[in-house]
């Protein structure tokens, strides 16, 4: 990865553009300006959608603009937050605006770095970002491919970036597949555990909203168990399982029904899906 040192006034308070001022465009916006990251007046978005515009102004203080061009233009760091199906079209608006001395990062799913760059020249340093959806409440997590030959430090400033959404990973970008098929796609996959859950809870006599709250905090103590113990979930497992008790009980009837083939499956089938999509 190699270095350059014209990066200082961007690492230090990055003048941030999305274009694109949907849903994750304003996870990341309350990210960078809760985390005071970038001050509200470093950062701009832009929208076909001038009410979208409004929102974000009202809500969060920062500069808004109907011009992607413009954006650009004033920008460290441009992030593209438009839909896959439009990129092409912004990426040919912007492309003669953009310098060396830039950063891009796309969060397009299924959107490549060749194809991107391809549209805007091999030498301006780009990011792939692929976040979750968590991220609006600042517990996502966001994987991160570099181009070729990208510098340390713009590697950094993407890296600050979504780190004010939650946790980050870097990683080839051959594997953003599989990032979708497991981060990308996993909430879904909690959320049917939950709901399962409760329902499990409501079967055997607890009132729903009891066991609403029951099933949720089981499963973020669980998950922040895992996180903050450093311990093999299997590790956690063991600890909680009593020789002829209630859990293993329930555990065998969980592999009686596969659900870790199941969970597994669902991962590879939705990174198969995301390379065909792709
Ligand atoms: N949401 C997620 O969880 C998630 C996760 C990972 C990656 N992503 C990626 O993030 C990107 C944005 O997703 P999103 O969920 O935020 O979508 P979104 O809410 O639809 O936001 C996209 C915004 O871009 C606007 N737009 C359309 N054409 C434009 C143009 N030419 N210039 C400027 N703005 C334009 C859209 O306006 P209109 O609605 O009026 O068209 C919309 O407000 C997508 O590429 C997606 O793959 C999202």
């Amino acid at each position: 990865m190699k270095s350059s040192g014209y990066t200082r006034s961007m690492i230090e308070n990055p003048k941030i553009a999305f274009l694109g001022a949907g849903n994750m465009a304003e996870a990341l916006v309350a990210g960078i300006v809760k985390g005071k990251l970038s001050k509200p007046e470093c950062v701009l978005a832009t929208d076909i959608s001038p009410a979208r515009l409004e929102i974000l102004k009202d809500r969060y203080q920062i500069q808004v603009g109907a011009q992607n061009l413009d954006a650009v233009l004033w920008a460290d760091v441009i992030i593209l937050c438009v839909k896959p199906q439009v990129i092409n079209d912004v990426l040919t608006e912007i492309q003669s605006s953009l310098s060396e001395k830039q950063l891009v990062i796309s969060v397009a799913a299924g959107v490549s770095i060749t194809r991107i760059q391809d549209k805007i020249g091999q030498t301006i340093p780009l990011v792939r970002a692929m976040p979750n959806t968590p991220a609006v409440i600042q517990e996502g997590v966001t994987a991160l491919a570099g181009c070729r030959d990208l510098p340390s430090e713009q590697l950094y400033v993407a890296q600050k970036l979504f780190e004010s959404v939650g946790q980050v990973v870097v990683v080839d970008e051959t594997l953003m597949d599989a990032v979708t098929g497991l981060s990308g796609s996993g909430p879904a996959y909690v959320y049917l555990a939950i709901e399962a859950l409760i329902d499990g809870g409501v079967r055997a006599g607890l009132p729903r909203n009891i066991a609403h709250v029951l099933a949720v905090q089981t499963v973020l103590g669980a998950a922040k168990m895992v996180r903050d113990t450093n311990e093999h979930p299997a590790v956690l497992k063991d600890r909680v399982t009593s020789p002829g008790g209630t859990t293993i009980a329930g555990l065998q009837r969980l592999e009686e029904g596969g659900l870790r083939a199941t969970l597994i499956d669902a991962v590879e089938a939705a990174t198969n899906r995301s390379s065909e999509l792709g």
